[in-house]
């Protein structure tokens, strides 16, 4: 039997009354997050189920680290866009931390904004969600704040078994790996207010090539780089000084 924890076993016992089959599926790599149905994600439930992603450890280390720039820089009443918010876990975590934000959040999917807006009624915040492709989005609206964990596993790469039970859509990109981040720096140029931030998860093995595109979009501007808790390059970060 594969691992699992006391507590997720203890989760499982009082929501199913034969664990059989429910050990088989783990067994096949389901994840037992959508079978427990949700996850702490910075200390808020989040509830999951095949039509999203399951949130990361790296996403919330985004988060903190993206909610240090936004009281560094002073944006706590920044108008933030989350592109590709699947459960709506960061947007929903950003909106609990500092409440004077005014939060919207993108996606493709209508099973997982309905999903997301479920998430965002549990955890009692306002949240606007846009059904949109973000490379058909177009808006009047100004934001201060960007922020994306787009799909960025480039399509045919070896993976944890585990997760083809994810939405393929959510993590997968084909072609040009950076398609989704050039595609979101062509949007920034005409939605983004002059203060701004702007935050990103990213593929370790492309952060070189990703701080060079940043920065032919962006030649002024901060561009940092920062690792997750394993020590990879994970995050990208745009900002004026
Ligand atoms: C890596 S998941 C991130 C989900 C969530 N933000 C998180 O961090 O756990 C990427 C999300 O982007 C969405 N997505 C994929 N292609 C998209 C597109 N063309 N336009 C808008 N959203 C898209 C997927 O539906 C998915 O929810």
């Amino acid at each position: 039997m594969n691992n699992i924890s006391k507590t997720d076993l203890d989760l499982l016992k009082q929501k199913y009354d034969n664990l059989d089959p429910i050990i088989d599926k783990i067994n096949n790599n389901y994840p037992i997050q959508y079978l427990i149905g949700y996850v702490d994600f910075y200390g808020y439930q989040i509830k999951v189920n095949e039509s999203v992603l399951i949130p990361r450890f790296e996403t919330e280390t985004l988060v903190e680290k993206t909610v240090n720039y936004i009281k560094e820089k002073k944006l706590l009443n920044a108008k933030v866009i989350d592109i590709g918010t699947g459960s709506g876990c960061i947007c929903i975590a950003l909106k609990k931390i500092i409440e004077s934000l005014s939060v919207s959040a993108l996606d493709i999917s209508s099973d997982a904004l309905k999903l997301a807006k479920e998430n965002a009624k549990l955890n009692k915040v306002n949240i606007n969600f846009i059904l949109s492709d973000i490379f058909k989005f177009d808006t009047s609206e100004k934001y201060d704040v960007i922020i994306s964990n787009p799909p960025y596993i480039p399509t045919g790469s070896i993976c944890d078994p585990k997760i083809e039970y994810e939405p393929y859509n959510a993590i997968y990109v084909s072609g040009n790996p950076l398609k989704y981040y050039e595609q979101i720096f062509k949007l920034a140029k005409k939605i983004i207010n002059p203060q701004y931030l702007m935050a990103f998860e990213i593929d370790e093995d492309e952060s070189v090539n990703l701080y060079k595109l940043a920065h032919d979009f962006f030649p002024n501007e901060q561009i940092i780089i920062e690792k997750d808790l394993a020590n990879k390059d994970r995050f990208l970060f745009i900002m004026n000084d």
